[in-house]
């Protein structure tokens, strides 16, 4: 049974991949500092999958630690979500996030070509864009310069790698994400945000829920339909399964390059009043919102083209909206009602 790393395992994106991991047959080791997740989230995999994966407390920004590991655990390839993501907060503290996001992922890339670990899959961002010129927004486009410290860790992190594959022959895959969100269908796990939520869902379900007075729409003066920004919200259970389909496609040795890059999305645009609306819709529930000013940093719109991914990963998305909004919803009731016993 192959035996595969999970960085950051415990949080949003990697809980939700470790369990499709399991799932389709892989032993899954988890790293996890625990600096944006909860060790809860390790049982809730184990009662979502029957396994509760081995799981190794530590700082990757800590080489002898990184090290350490690799002397006493055998893996065959690497999922690295580990990174702090939050943009505004990035502006604030730049070099704690160069630290972590590009620190961290050169001593792992150090372990895996002094032990010949072949496949990586790296957890980047359709922030890479910037505002692209076309949409839907597809591989080819250009890579703008970054906004935040944030998308220029995802920028250099992607540089990186390409370099490691050139000069190491390391077979790497990196998936550009748009929006995750929503729950796993056991409501056993989900979005855990710590503090004020940054992005816009689970604000949204914390509003819902009285958690949060009331949700600020940042401006609705941009050039599109209803005025209010487009994104490409995935259900992270589709997101959480193009992991497996780009490791898969490492490990039957199928990729055409050494580093690959793919834009994970549902290929459709809505904005934040169309999400507000379905909210609601799904949850039949009205929403205590604003319109405030923009937000620094926002792009107008951000879609997926998601043809090369469907072709070249055998994937596609299988959820609706609704359901992400839905689950979404009834997870963070879920943490209300366990919070409050
Ligand atoms: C979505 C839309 C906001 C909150 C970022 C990163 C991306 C990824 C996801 C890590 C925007 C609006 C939001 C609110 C609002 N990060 N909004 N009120 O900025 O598209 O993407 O998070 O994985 O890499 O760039 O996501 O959810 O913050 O914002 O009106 O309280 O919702 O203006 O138009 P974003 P978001």
């Amino acid at each position: 049974m192959k035996k595969i790393l999970i960085t950051g395992g415990l949080g949003f994106i990697g809980s939700h991949t470790v369990v499709e991991l399991q799932n389709a047959g892989f032993d899954v080791v988890i790293i996890d500092d625990l600096s944006n997740s909860s060790v809860e989230v390790l049982n809730n995999i184990g009662r979502i999958t029957g396994t509760t994966p081995e799981y190794h407390q530590i700082d990757l920004r800590v080489k002898e630690e990184v090290k350490n590991f690799f002397n006493k655990v055998n893996v065959d390839g690497i999922i690295h979500f580990a990174a702090f993501k939050a943009v505004g907060e990035s502006v604030q503290k730049p070099l704690d996030y160069y630290e972590n996001n590009i620190g961290a992922l050169v001593y792992l890339l150090q372990e895996m070509r002094d032990r010949n670990i072949d496949h990586f899959i790296f957890s980047s961002s359709c922030t890479v864009y910037g505002q692209a010129d076309e949409l839907p927004i597809t591989e080819n486009a250009p890579i703008k310069p970054a906004e935040s410290p944030y998308g220029n860790t995802k920028q250099i992190g992607e540089e990186i790698i390409r370099d490691t594959c050139k000069a190491n022959g390391l077979n790497a895959i990196a998936l550009r994400y748009f929006n995750p969100i929503g729950a796993h269908d056991s409501l056993k796990i989900g979005e855990l945000p710590l503090g004020v939520p940054q992005n816009l869902v689970p604000y949204i379900t914390q509003t819902a829920l009285g958690i949060r007075e009331q949700l600020s729409v940042y401006g609705d003066d941009y050039d599109t339909p209803d005025g209010t920004p487009i994104r490409d919200y995935i259900h992270v259970v589709d997101l959480a399964k193009a992991h497996v389909a780009a490791l898969q496609r490492l490990m039957e040795k199928k990729n055409k390059e050494n580093f690959e890059y793919f834009n994970i999305g549902t290929g459709k645009g809505n904005s934040v009043i169309e999400i507000i609306n379905a909210f609601e819709q799904t949850n039949d529930l009205k929403l205590n919102y604003k319109i405030v000013a923009r937000r620094e940093g926002d792009v107008t719109a951000a879609f997926a083209d998601t043809t090369i991914a469907n072709r070249e990963l055998g994937w596609k998305t299988e959820k609706t909206l609704n359901e992400a909004l839905k689950s979404a919803y009834e997870w963070q009731k879920k943490q209300t009602v366990d919070t409050l016993k």
